[in-house]
């Protein structure tokens, strides 16, 4: 028997934004349980709550009812402080629209989870360039987001989110402007990070291209997660 907790356990998820006097329910009662050393996809058309899934499961956004865990964490119940240290050390989250800092470089940009974290600014600058070199931007560590093509720009993203080795990854469409061959090149990376450090890792994604990298697929609809599945033949 396997007596260890789920990394993430989410159980009956409700987020219900209120904008303008409208209320719109982006989940409806999730269950998700996500194990240690996973890969775990999240599909599902537009405006089905995949955002606000990995948001919540990152503690970045509050839930409306029901629970979610982070390595028995209930991040809903921590001070706002303890909560950003949490995550600070614990999460790294590529966005849907990467949220790169303008005025910084590519190697201070993905520098900054560890100077957060009480790195040294030239010791963290020498992990950057090391870790952008392997996402094949190593000639590029001196430019500013805006002199950057929307794929080098996502790669810088990705480096920033693994950089300081958080448990948990989280990455919001992390190829959706890649081309194949860089595409599969940062699913090597993370899939290499899920298998030799036990960390779990939580994708969502569009990209047929990459679901072979998937431990498992979550396939959601309309606020629910319609079924969970081990490979994508499975999905339809
Ligand atoms: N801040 C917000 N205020 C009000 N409604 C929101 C907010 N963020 C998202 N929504 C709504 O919640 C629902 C789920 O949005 P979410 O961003 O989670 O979808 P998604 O699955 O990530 O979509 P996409 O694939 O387009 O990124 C949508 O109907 C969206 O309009
Ligand atoms: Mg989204």
């Amino acid at each position: 028997m396997n007596a260890k907790p789920p990394a993430i356990r989410c159980q009956n998820l409700v987020k219900i934004y209120e904008a303008g006097g409208q209320q719109v329910t982006a989940l409806n009662g999730v269950d998700l349980d996500i194990a240690m050393g996973e890969l775990m996809m999240l599909v599902g058309p537009s405006g089905c709550g995949k955002t606000t899934l990995i948001s919540i499961i990152a503690g970045i956004l509050d839930q409306t009812s029901g629970g979610c865990e982070l390595f028995g964490e209930n991040l809903l119940a921590l001070r706002n402080k303890d909560k950003l240290l949490f995550r600070a050390e614990n999460i790294g989250f590529v966005f849907q629209a990467y949220n790169l800092l303008p005025t910084l470089n590519a190697a201070e940009n993905v520098s900054v989870p560890l100077i957060i974290n009480g790195v040294k600014r030239a010791e963290a600058e020498r992990r950057a360039k090391q870790i952008l070199d392997k996402v094949g931007l190593g000639a590029r560590t001196k430019a500013l987001p805006a002199e950057l093509s929307g794929g080098q720009q996502q790669r810088v993203a990705i480096a920033r989110a693994l950089i300081h080795d958080p448990r948990l990854i989280v990455c919001d469409e992390p190829t959706s402007a890649l081309d194949h061959e860089s595409g599969q090149k940062v699913m090597d990376i993370l899939k290499a990070v899920a298998l030799d450090h036990q960390r779990v890792l939580v994708i969502v994604t569009h990209d047929a291209r990459i679901f072979n990298f998937a431990d498992r697929i979550a396939e959601m609809d309309d606020g629910h997660i319609l079924k969970v599945v081990n490979s994508a033949a499975k999905l339809k």
